[in-house]
């Protein structure tokens, strides 16, 4: 996956740096930012059961929140409970085989064994609460989800993404409750809607080191 070794010593350079503070920060930034890291984007595993986003999210039309409820309240976003599933599977494609191992799923309360694909290293410290209530939607990190049958990552997610956007948040900063329409498209410059929101809640994501390596 990485190809950093993720091993103590990427803590200690991260520990050290965070230490090292001041001038040094700044540097350390700049040196890192011109780095070329393109890490996970592409990853792809293949899934235990053939879920759909583009059929589920896209043309039956289900709200992100609807499977992913914790987004809004916590750091994690929780991959939903097989009961979810069920709810509708119960009475629709309920003889599916594609549907078998989640039925298996809701008889035995097994968790399907869905893969992760969106991974950080541990030193990072990320929050979907924090950002999904200031207003950036998930198609900013994750791209168009509602689109893709198997979800695979499109972003890099490294320390240079997170960085472009904290320093310039604005054009991607929109009013929160469209933070799961991913289609949305502003009928004025995007830039100026953020600049408004970021004033109105005084928005201020960290560019201090600590600020994400606690
Ligand atoms: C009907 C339930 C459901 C809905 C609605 C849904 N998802 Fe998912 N989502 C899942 C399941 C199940 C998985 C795990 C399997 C997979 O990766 O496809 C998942 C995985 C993901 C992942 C990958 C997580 C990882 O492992 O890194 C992302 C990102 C994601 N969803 C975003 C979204 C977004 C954005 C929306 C709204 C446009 C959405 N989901 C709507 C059920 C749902
Ligand atoms: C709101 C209702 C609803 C929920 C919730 C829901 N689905 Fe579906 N699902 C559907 C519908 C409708 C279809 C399309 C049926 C058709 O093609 O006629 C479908 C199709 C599927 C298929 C393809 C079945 C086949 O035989 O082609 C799979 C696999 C599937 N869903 C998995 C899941 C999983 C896993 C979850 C939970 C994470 C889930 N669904 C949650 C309504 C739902
Ligand atoms: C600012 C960027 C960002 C935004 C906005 C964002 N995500 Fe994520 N998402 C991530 C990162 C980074 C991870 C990997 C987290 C980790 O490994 O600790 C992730 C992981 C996930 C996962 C896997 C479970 C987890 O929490 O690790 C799901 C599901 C998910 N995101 C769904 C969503 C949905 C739905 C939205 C919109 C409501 C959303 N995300 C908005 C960056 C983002
Ligand atoms: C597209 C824009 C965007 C991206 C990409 C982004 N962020 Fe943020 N982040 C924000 C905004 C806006 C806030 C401000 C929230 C506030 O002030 O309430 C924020 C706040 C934060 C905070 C402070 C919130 C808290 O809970 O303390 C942390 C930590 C953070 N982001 C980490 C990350 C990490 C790590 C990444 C990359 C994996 C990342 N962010 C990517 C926009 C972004
Ligand atoms: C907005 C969030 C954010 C801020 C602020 C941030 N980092 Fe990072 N940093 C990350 C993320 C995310 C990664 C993981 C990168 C990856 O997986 O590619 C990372 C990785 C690292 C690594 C390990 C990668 C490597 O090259 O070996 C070091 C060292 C590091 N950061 C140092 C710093 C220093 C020094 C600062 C302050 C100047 C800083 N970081 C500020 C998000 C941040």
């Amino acid at each position: 996956m990485a190809i950093f070794p993720k091993s103590s010593d990427i803590i200690l350079k991260v520990l050290g740096a965070v230490i090292g503070l001041g001038a040094v920060a700044t540097i350390g930034a700049y040196t890192y930012y011109s780095y070329p890291t393109v890490i996970d984007t592409g990853y792809q595993p293949e899934q235990p059961v053939p879920y759909s986003h583009k059929l589920h999210a896209g043309q039956l039309g289900l709200n992100c929140f609807y499977c992913h409820y914790t987004v809004y309240r916590g750091a994690y976003a929780a991959i939903p409970g097989t009961e979810i599933c069920m709810g509708c599977h119960q009475k629709v494609k309920d003889k599916s085989p594609r549907l078998e191992l989640v039925r298996q799923s809701y008889e035995t309360g097994e968790a399907i064994p869905w893969k992760k694909i969106h991974v950080l290293p541990d030193y990072v410290y990320f929050n979907h609460r924090a950002h999904v209530t200031a207003g950036v939607s998930c198609v900013s990190c994750h791209g168009r989800i509602d689109q893709m049958v198997e979800v695979h990552q499109e972003k890099p997610l490294n320390m240079a993404m997170c960085l472009d956007c904290h320093r310039n948040p604005a054009p991607n900063v929109r009013p929160a409750e469209l933070v799961t329409q991913l289609d949305w498209v502003p009928d004025r410059d995007p830039s100026e809607i953020g600049r408004e929101i970021i004033a109105q809640k005084h928005l201020n994501p960290p560019t201090n080191c600590s600020g994400c390596h606690r």
